[in-house]
Protein backbone atom coordinates (compact mmCIF):
# COMPACT_ATOMS: atom_id res chain seq x y z
CA UNK A 1 0.00 0.00 0.00
CA UNK A 2 0.81 3.27 1.10
CA UNK A 3 4.74 4.08 1.61
CA UNK A 4 4.54 5.30 4.88
CA UNK A 5 2.47 1.91 6.14
CA UNK A 6 5.79 0.38 5.36
CA UNK A 7 6.88 -0.20 9.07
CA UNK A 8 3.67 -0.95 10.23
CA UNK A 9 3.51 -3.99 7.79
CA UNK A 10 7.01 -4.84 8.55
CA UNK A 11 6.03 -5.11 12.55
CA UNK A 12 3.47 -7.65 12.36
CA UNK A 13 3.23 -7.64 15.92
CA UNK A 14 2.46 -5.15 18.68
CA UNK A 15 1.13 -4.00 22.07
CA UNK A 16 -1.87 -2.56 23.41
CA UNK A 17 -1.72 -0.86 26.72
CA UNK A 18 -4.99 -0.08 28.35
CA UNK A 19 -4.37 1.60 31.24
CA UNK A 20 -6.28 3.86 33.31
CA UNK A 21 -7.66 4.56 37.13
CA UNK A 22 -10.04 1.92 36.02
CA UNK A 23 -7.52 -0.46 37.01
CA UNK A 24 -8.35 0.09 40.80
CA UNK A 25 -12.29 -1.04 40.38
CA UNK A 26 -10.49 -3.56 38.67
CA UNK A 27 -12.85 -5.02 36.06
CA UNK A 28 -12.19 -3.57 33.27
CA UNK A 29 -12.31 0.00 31.17
CA UNK A 30 -16.47 -0.15 30.98
CA UNK A 31 -16.81 -0.07 34.67
CA UNK A 32 -18.21 2.63 35.20
CA UNK A 33 -20.61 2.26 32.60
CA UNK A 34 -21.31 -0.88 33.80
CA UNK A 35 -21.57 -0.66 37.22
CA UNK A 36 -23.81 2.72 37.17
CA UNK A 37 -20.86 4.54 38.83
CA UNK A 38 -20.87 8.71 39.10
CA UNK A 39 -18.55 10.84 37.82
CA UNK A 40 -18.13 12.41 41.63
CA UNK A 41 -17.69 8.46 42.48
CA UNK A 42 -15.74 8.00 39.65
CA UNK A 43 -13.26 10.85 40.76
CA UNK A 44 -12.28 9.33 43.75
CA UNK A 45 -10.14 6.83 41.76
CA UNK A 46 -7.94 10.17 40.43
CA UNK A 47 -7.49 10.92 43.90
CA UNK A 48 -6.03 7.65 44.80
CA UNK A 49 -4.28 6.55 41.85
CA UNK A 50 -0.83 6.24 42.38
CA UNK A 51 1.41 3.37 40.44
CA UNK A 52 4.39 3.61 42.88
CA UNK A 53 5.45 0.42 40.69
CA UNK A 54 4.70 1.76 37.33
CA UNK A 55 8.70 1.01 35.46
CA UNK A 56 8.66 2.37 31.74
CA UNK A 57 12.14 0.92 30.39
CA UNK A 58 10.50 -2.49 32.04
CA UNK A 59 7.25 -2.53 30.31
CA UNK A 60 8.99 -1.86 27.28
CA UNK A 61 11.76 -4.37 27.47
CA UNK A 62 8.51 -6.97 27.96
CA UNK A 63 7.29 -5.60 24.61
CA UNK A 64 10.40 -5.85 22.68
CA UNK A 65 11.63 -9.56 24.08
CA UNK A 66 8.11 -10.51 23.22
CA UNK A 67 8.63 -9.87 19.38
CA UNK A 68 6.49 -6.27 19.69
CA UNK A 69 7.85 -3.98 17.53
CA UNK A 70 5.34 -1.24 17.91
CA UNK A 71 2.80 -0.16 21.02
CA UNK A 72 -0.53 1.54 20.89
CA UNK A 73 -1.08 3.50 24.60
CA UNK A 74 -4.49 4.74 26.32
CA UNK A 75 -3.88 8.58 26.45
CA UNK A 76 -7.52 8.72 26.99
CA UNK A 77 -10.28 6.13 27.00
CA UNK A 78 -14.01 6.71 27.46
CA UNK A 79 -13.73 7.66 30.87
CA UNK A 80 -12.13 10.94 29.80
CA UNK A 81 -9.19 10.49 32.18
CA UNK A 82 -6.11 11.75 30.32
CA UNK A 83 -2.81 9.51 30.89
CA UNK A 84 -0.98 12.60 29.92
CA UNK A 85 -0.41 16.04 31.16
CA UNK A 86 -3.48 17.21 29.31
CA UNK A 87 -3.65 20.94 28.97
CA UNK A 88 -7.40 21.54 28.36
CA UNK A 89 -8.88 19.43 31.25
CA UNK A 90 -7.90 19.09 35.29
CA UNK A 91 -8.86 15.63 34.83
CA UNK A 92 -5.48 14.08 34.22
CA UNK A 93 -2.71 12.19 35.48
CA UNK A 94 -0.91 15.42 36.78
CA UNK A 95 -3.67 15.93 39.41
CA UNK A 96 -2.95 12.59 40.99
CA UNK A 97 -0.50 11.34 43.71
CA UNK A 98 1.59 9.82 41.18
CA UNK A 99 1.65 13.32 39.33
CA UNK A 100 4.10 12.99 36.71
CA UNK A 101 2.85 12.47 32.99
CA UNK A 102 2.87 8.66 32.46
CA UNK A 103 2.59 9.08 28.50
CA UNK A 104 5.81 11.21 28.39
CA UNK A 105 7.49 8.81 30.36
CA UNK A 106 6.39 5.42 28.27
CA UNK A 107 6.75 7.36 24.87
CA UNK A 108 10.54 7.92 26.13
CA UNK A 109 11.18 4.28 27.02
CA UNK A 110 9.61 2.57 24.26
CA UNK A 111 11.01 5.04 22.12
CA UNK A 112 14.60 4.38 23.39
CA UNK A 113 13.59 0.33 22.99
CA UNK A 114 12.87 0.75 19.21
CA UNK A 115 9.18 0.48 19.45
CA UNK A 116 7.51 2.88 17.05
CA UNK A 117 4.56 4.43 19.42
CA UNK A 118 0.80 4.57 19.06
CA UNK A 119 -1.59 6.50 20.61
CA UNK A 120 -5.30 4.94 21.41
CA UNK A 121 -7.23 8.24 22.12
CA UNK A 122 -11.18 7.70 22.87
CA UNK A 123 -13.44 9.97 20.66
CA UNK A 124 -16.17 8.81 22.97
CA UNK A 125 -15.51 11.13 26.13
CA UNK A 126 -18.00 10.27 29.56
CA UNK A 127 -16.82 13.15 31.55
CA UNK A 128 -16.98 15.54 28.92
CA UNK A 129 -20.05 18.21 30.01
CA UNK A 130 -20.81 18.80 25.99
CA UNK A 131 -20.59 15.28 25.10
CA UNK A 132 -24.21 14.13 24.41
CA UNK A 133 -25.03 10.73 26.34
CA UNK A 134 -26.01 7.73 24.36
CA UNK A 135 -27.12 4.43 24.55
CA UNK A 136 -23.15 3.56 25.06
CA UNK A 137 -22.67 6.44 27.69
CA UNK A 138 -23.42 5.67 31.59
CA UNK A 139 -25.68 8.44 31.97
CA UNK A 140 -27.66 7.60 28.35
CA UNK A 141 -27.90 4.45 28.73
CA UNK A 142 -31.38 4.09 30.38
CA UNK A 143 -32.86 6.38 27.40
CA UNK A 144 -32.32 9.83 29.53
CA UNK A 145 -32.92 12.37 27.36
CA UNK A 146 -32.05 15.49 29.65
CA UNK A 147 -29.27 17.28 27.60
CA UNK A 148 -30.74 20.03 25.78
CA UNK A 149 -27.96 22.34 26.91
CA UNK A 150 -25.24 20.59 25.29
CA UNK A 151 -23.23 21.49 22.42
CA UNK A 152 -21.26 18.47 20.81
CA UNK A 153 -19.12 21.46 18.87
CA UNK A 154 -17.86 22.68 21.75
CA UNK A 155 -16.82 18.66 22.67
CA UNK A 156 -15.58 18.44 18.97
CA UNK A 157 -13.09 21.67 20.05
CA UNK A 158 -11.88 19.78 22.88
CA UNK A 159 -11.24 16.46 21.04
CA UNK A 160 -9.26 18.71 18.59
CA UNK A 161 -7.15 20.40 21.05
CA UNK A 162 -6.13 17.32 22.95
CA UNK A 163 -5.40 15.92 19.66
CA UNK A 164 -3.27 18.81 18.75
CA UNK A 165 -1.48 18.64 22.18
CA UNK A 166 -0.77 14.81 21.62
CA UNK A 167 0.95 15.12 18.03
CA UNK A 168 2.93 18.20 19.42
CA UNK A 169 4.32 17.48 22.43
CA UNK A 170 5.49 14.41 22.40
CA UNK A 171 7.65 14.07 19.43
CA UNK A 172 6.97 11.71 16.64
CA UNK A 173 4.22 9.52 16.59
CA UNK A 174 3.61 6.96 14.05
CA UNK A 175 -0.06 5.88 14.90
CA UNK A 176 -3.12 7.48 16.51
CA UNK A 177 -5.98 4.62 17.00
CA UNK A 178 -9.34 6.44 17.37
CA UNK A 179 -11.73 4.59 19.37
CA UNK A 180 -15.10 4.62 17.66
CA UNK A 181 -17.70 6.07 15.84
CA UNK A 182 -21.06 3.89 16.55
CA UNK A 183 -24.51 4.26 15.16
CA UNK A 184 -24.81 6.81 18.02
CA UNK A 185 -22.07 8.97 16.68
CA UNK A 186 -21.26 9.62 12.73
CA UNK A 187 -18.02 10.44 11.27
CA UNK A 188 -19.36 13.77 10.24
CA UNK A 189 -19.63 14.72 14.39
CA UNK A 190 -16.43 14.85 14.06
CA UNK A 191 -15.76 16.56 11.05
CA UNK A 192 -13.21 13.75 9.99
CA UNK A 193 -11.74 15.23 7.11
CA UNK A 194 -10.94 18.25 8.78
CA UNK A 195 -9.51 16.54 12.05
CA UNK A 196 -7.66 14.24 9.38
CA UNK A 197 -6.08 17.53 8.02
CA UNK A 198 -4.85 19.06 10.98
CA UNK A 199 -3.39 15.38 11.92
CA UNK A 200 -1.51 14.89 8.89
CA UNK A 201 -0.54 18.75 8.91
CA UNK A 202 1.04 17.87 12.61
CA UNK A 203 2.29 14.64 11.99
CA UNK A 204 2.41 13.62 7.79
CA UNK A 205 3.70 10.26 8.34
CA UNK A 206 1.51 9.50 10.99
CA UNK A 207 -1.25 6.45 10.56
CA UNK A 208 -4.25 6.60 11.56
CA UNK A 209 -7.10 3.72 11.66
CA UNK A 210 -10.52 3.43 10.69
CA UNK A 211 -12.57 4.50 13.93
CA UNK A 212 -13.51 7.68 12.12
CA UNK A 213 -15.59 6.00 10.12
CA UNK A 214 -18.89 3.53 11.08
CA UNK A 215 -19.19 0.62 9.01
CA UNK A 216 -16.82 2.28 6.65
CA UNK A 217 -20.49 4.36 4.97
CA UNK A 218 -20.04 6.48 3.58
CA UNK A 219 -16.45 6.79 3.30
CA UNK A 220 -13.04 5.03 4.84
CA UNK A 221 -11.19 7.26 6.56
CA UNK A 222 -7.64 6.43 7.78
CA UNK A 223 -4.64 4.13 6.94
CA UNK A 224 -5.41 0.98 8.26
CA UNK A 225 -8.41 -0.78 8.86
CA UNK A 226 -9.29 -2.37 12.53
CA UNK A 227 -10.70 -5.82 13.15
CA UNK A 228 -11.30 -6.42 16.81
CA UNK A 229 -11.12 -9.72 18.42
CA UNK A 230 -11.46 -11.84 15.59
CA UNK A 231 -9.32 -13.17 13.15
CA UNK A 232 -10.89 -12.69 9.62
CA UNK A 233 -10.65 -15.19 6.71
CA UNK A 234 -8.62 -12.84 3.78
CA UNK A 235 -7.53 -9.89 4.08
CA UNK A 236 -9.73 -7.09 4.48
CA UNK A 237 -11.10 -5.48 0.86
CA UNK A 238 -12.53 -2.06 0.64
CA UNK A 239 -13.79 -0.13 -2.36
CA UNK A 240 -12.44 -3.09 -3.90
CA UNK A 241 -8.99 -2.66 -2.61
CA UNK A 242 -6.95 -4.84 0.08
CA UNK A 243 -6.16 -2.46 2.81
CA UNK A 244 -3.69 -2.49 5.50
CA UNK A 245 -4.99 -3.63 8.49
CA UNK A 246 -4.17 -5.40 12.35
CA UNK A 247 -6.39 -7.03 14.58
CA UNK A 248 -7.02 -6.03 17.94
CA UNK A 249 -7.15 -8.73 20.59
CA UNK A 250 -7.55 -9.61 24.35
CA UNK A 251 -4.83 -11.42 26.41
CA UNK A 252 -7.49 -12.65 28.71
CA UNK A 253 -11.45 -11.74 28.33
CA UNK A 254 -10.86 -7.96 29.56
CA UNK A 255 -8.87 -4.64 27.75
CA UNK A 256 -8.47 -3.27 31.02
CA UNK A 257 -7.09 -4.93 34.40
CA UNK A 258 -9.48 -7.25 35.47
CA UNK A 259 -8.40 -8.87 38.80
CA UNK A 260 -10.46 -11.99 38.00
CA UNK A 261 -10.16 -12.62 34.91
CA UNK A 262 -7.80 -15.64 34.68
CA UNK A 263 -8.75 -17.10 31.26
CA UNK A 264 -5.57 -16.28 29.38
CA UNK A 265 -4.49 -17.47 26.29
CA UNK A 266 -1.98 -19.87 26.09
CA UNK A 267 1.75 -18.63 24.01
CA UNK A 268 1.01 -21.32 21.18
CA UNK A 269 -2.60 -19.60 20.42
CA UNK A 270 -0.78 -16.08 20.42
CA UNK A 271 1.79 -17.08 18.14
CA UNK A 272 -0.61 -18.97 15.79
CA UNK A 273 -2.73 -16.05 15.69
CA UNK A 274 0.47 -13.42 14.99
CA UNK A 275 0.99 -16.21 11.78
CA UNK A 276 -2.38 -15.79 10.65
CA UNK A 277 -2.59 -12.26 10.77
CA UNK A 278 0.97 -12.35 8.96
CA UNK A 279 -0.11 -14.93 6.16
CA UNK A 280 -3.11 -12.16 5.17
CA UNK A 281 -0.81 -9.52 5.30
CA UNK A 282 -2.02 -8.24 8.75
CA UNK A 283 -0.95 -7.40 12.01
CA UNK A 284 -1.70 -8.56 15.98
CA UNK A 285 -2.50 -6.16 18.19
CA UNK A 286 -2.32 -7.75 21.27
CA UNK A 287 -3.44 -6.16 24.53
CA UNK A 288 -2.29 -6.08 28.36
CA UNK A 289 -4.03 -4.63 30.90
CA UNK A 290 -1.40 -3.42 33.69
CA UNK A 291 -3.03 -3.25 37.57
CA UNK A 292 -2.78 -0.02 39.64
CA UNK A 293 0.39 -0.70 41.19
CA UNK A 294 1.52 -0.51 37.76
CA UNK A 295 2.49 -3.92 36.77
CA UNK A 296 1.80 -5.64 34.09
CA UNK A 297 0.44 -8.79 35.42
CA UNK A 298 2.81 -11.93 35.78
CA UNK A 299 0.50 -14.19 33.92
CA UNK A 300 1.12 -11.95 31.26
CA UNK A 301 4.57 -11.49 31.20
CA UNK A 302 4.99 -15.14 31.53
CA UNK A 303 3.15 -15.70 28.60
CA UNK A 304 4.83 -12.88 26.45
CA UNK A 305 8.17 -14.70 27.73
CA UNK A 306 6.97 -17.92 26.07
CA UNK A 307 6.24 -16.02 22.62
CA UNK A 308 9.51 -13.89 22.79
CA UNK A 309 11.20 -17.58 22.58
CA UNK A 310 9.27 -18.42 19.64
CA UNK A 311 10.12 -15.47 18.13
CA UNK A 312 13.99 -15.24 18.80
CA UNK A 313 13.95 -18.44 16.59
CA UNK A 314 11.39 -17.33 13.69
CA UNK A 315 11.05 -14.03 13.59
CA UNK A 316 12.21 -14.12 9.87
CA UNK A 317 9.18 -16.23 9.17
CA UNK A 318 6.86 -13.15 10.37
CA UNK A 319 9.19 -9.67 10.15
CA UNK A 320 9.06 -8.41 6.58
CA UNK A 321 7.28 -11.07 5.03
CA UNK A 322 4.16 -10.95 2.94
CA UNK A 323 1.00 -13.06 1.79
CA UNK A 324 1.64 -14.89 -1.09
CA UNK A 325 -0.85 -16.84 -3.87
CA UNK A 326 0.09 -20.35 -3.20
CA UNK A 327 -2.40 -22.33 -0.80
CA UNK A 328 -0.92 -24.23 2.51
CA UNK A 329 -1.84 -27.26 3.19
CA UNK A 330 -4.97 -27.28 5.48
CA UNK A 331 -4.49 -25.99 8.76
CA UNK A 332 -0.80 -24.83 7.81
CA UNK A 333 0.32 -21.02 6.95
CA UNK A 334 2.60 -19.62 4.78
CA UNK A 335 4.43 -16.48 4.85
CA UNK A 336 6.68 -15.11 2.14
CA UNK A 337 9.81 -13.39 2.17
CA UNK A 338 9.84 -13.42 -1.68
CA UNK A 339 9.29 -14.67 -4.45
CA UNK A 340 10.86 -17.59 -4.24
CA UNK A 341 11.34 -17.96 -0.18
CA UNK A 342 7.56 -19.56 1.82
CA UNK A 343 7.67 -20.11 4.92
CA UNK A 344 5.49 -22.99 6.07
CA UNK A 345 4.18 -22.93 9.79
CA UNK A 346 3.19 -26.15 10.89
CA UNK A 347 0.81 -25.02 13.81
CA UNK A 348 -0.68 -28.14 14.46
CA UNK A 349 1.04 -30.95 15.61
CA UNK A 350 1.70 -33.51 12.51
CA UNK A 351 -0.03 -36.68 11.49
CA UNK A 352 2.33 -38.30 8.58
CA UNK A 353 3.77 -36.51 5.51
CA UNK A 354 2.10 -33.40 4.15
CA UNK A 355 1.04 -32.57 0.76
CA UNK A 356 1.57 -29.11 -0.47
CA UNK A 357 -1.01 -27.95 -3.16
CA UNK A 358 0.62 -26.47 -6.79
CA UNK A 359 3.68 -26.64 -5.57
CA UNK A 360 4.99 -30.59 -7.43
CA UNK A 361 7.43 -29.66 -9.75
CA UNK A 362 8.30 -25.78 -8.45
CA UNK A 363 10.05 -26.98 -5.48
CA UNK A 364 14.16 -26.40 -5.53
CA UNK A 365 14.81 -27.17 -1.56
CA UNK A 366 12.63 -27.80 1.72
CA UNK A 367 14.46 -27.72 5.08
CA UNK A 368 13.36 -27.18 8.72
CA UNK A 369 14.03 -23.99 9.50
CA UNK A 370 15.22 -24.25 13.54
CA UNK A 371 18.29 -26.77 12.02
CA UNK A 372 18.51 -26.75 8.49
CA UNK A 373 17.60 -30.22 8.26
CA UNK A 374 16.27 -31.77 5.06
CA UNK A 375 12.59 -32.49 4.20
CA UNK A 376 11.99 -35.54 1.65
CA UNK A 377 10.20 -35.40 -1.27
CA UNK A 378 8.43 -38.12 -1.64
CA UNK A 379 7.94 -38.82 -5.38
CA UNK A 380 8.89 -42.70 -5.20
CA UNK A 381 5.41 -43.82 -4.16
CA UNK A 382 1.84 -42.86 -2.60
CA UNK A 383 1.67 -40.33 -5.56
CA UNK A 384 -1.30 -41.85 -7.32
CA UNK A 385 -3.97 -40.34 -5.01
CA UNK A 386 -2.59 -37.08 -5.15
CA UNK A 387 -3.55 -34.03 -7.70
CA UNK A 388 -1.04 -33.63 -10.66
CA UNK A 389 -0.10 -30.33 -8.76
CA UNK A 390 0.34 -31.78 -5.67
CA UNK A 391 3.49 -32.54 -3.67
CA UNK A 392 3.71 -34.61 -0.60
CA UNK A 393 6.31 -34.47 1.85
CA UNK A 394 7.62 -36.13 4.84
CA UNK A 395 9.23 -33.20 7.62
CA UNK A 396 11.83 -35.16 10.15
CA UNK A 397 10.03 -36.70 12.81
CA UNK A 398 12.03 -34.73 15.21
CA UNK A 399 9.61 -32.17 15.10
CA UNK A 400 7.44 -31.72 18.65
CA UNK A 401 4.32 -31.70 18.77
CA UNK A 402 4.73 -28.62 21.26
CA UNK A 403 6.06 -26.26 19.22
CA UNK A 404 5.18 -24.46 16.17
CA UNK A 405 7.82 -25.66 13.41
CA UNK A 406 8.72 -23.68 10.31
CA UNK A 407 9.19 -25.36 6.86
CA UNK A 408 11.68 -22.82 4.59
CA UNK A 409 10.25 -23.87 1.06
CA UNK A 410 12.55 -22.78 -1.52
CA UNK A 411 11.29 -22.50 -4.89
CA UNK A 412 13.06 -23.22 -8.20
C1 LIG B 1 -13.93 -1.33 22.07
C2 LIG B 1 -14.17 -1.03 23.53
C3 LIG B 1 -13.00 -0.37 24.17
C4 LIG B 1 -11.67 -0.93 23.76
C5 LIG B 1 -11.59 -1.11 22.28
C6 LIG B 1 -10.32 -1.73 21.79
O1 LIG B 1 -14.11 -0.19 21.30
O2 LIG B 1 -15.27 -0.17 23.72
O3 LIG B 1 -13.16 -0.40 25.54
O4 LIG B 1 -10.72 -0.01 24.16
O5 LIG B 1 -12.65 -1.86 21.83
O6 LIG B 1 -10.30 -1.76 20.40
Amino acid sequence: MNNKNEWFNNARFGMFIHWGIYSIPAQGEWVRYHNDISIEDYDKYAEQFNPVDFDPAEWADIAWDAGMRYVVFTTKHHDGFCMYDSKHTDFKITNTPYGKDITAELVVAFRAKGLKIGFYHSLVDWRHPHYIPDGEHPDGKNGQTEFLDRDLTIYRDYLYKQVEQLLTDYGKIDLLFFDYTSKYKESSEWQAERLLELIYSLQPEILVNDRLSYDKTPVFYGDYCTPEISLPNQQPVIDGKAVDWETCMTLNNNWGYNATDQAFKDPNTVIRSVIHCASMNGNLLLNVGPDAMGKIPAETVEILAEVGEWFDKYEQTIYNTHATKWTPPVGCYYTAADEKTLYLHLVNPLMGDLILPQLNDKVKRITVLADGSEVTLVTFWGTELLKADELRIRPPKHLSAETIDVLKIELK
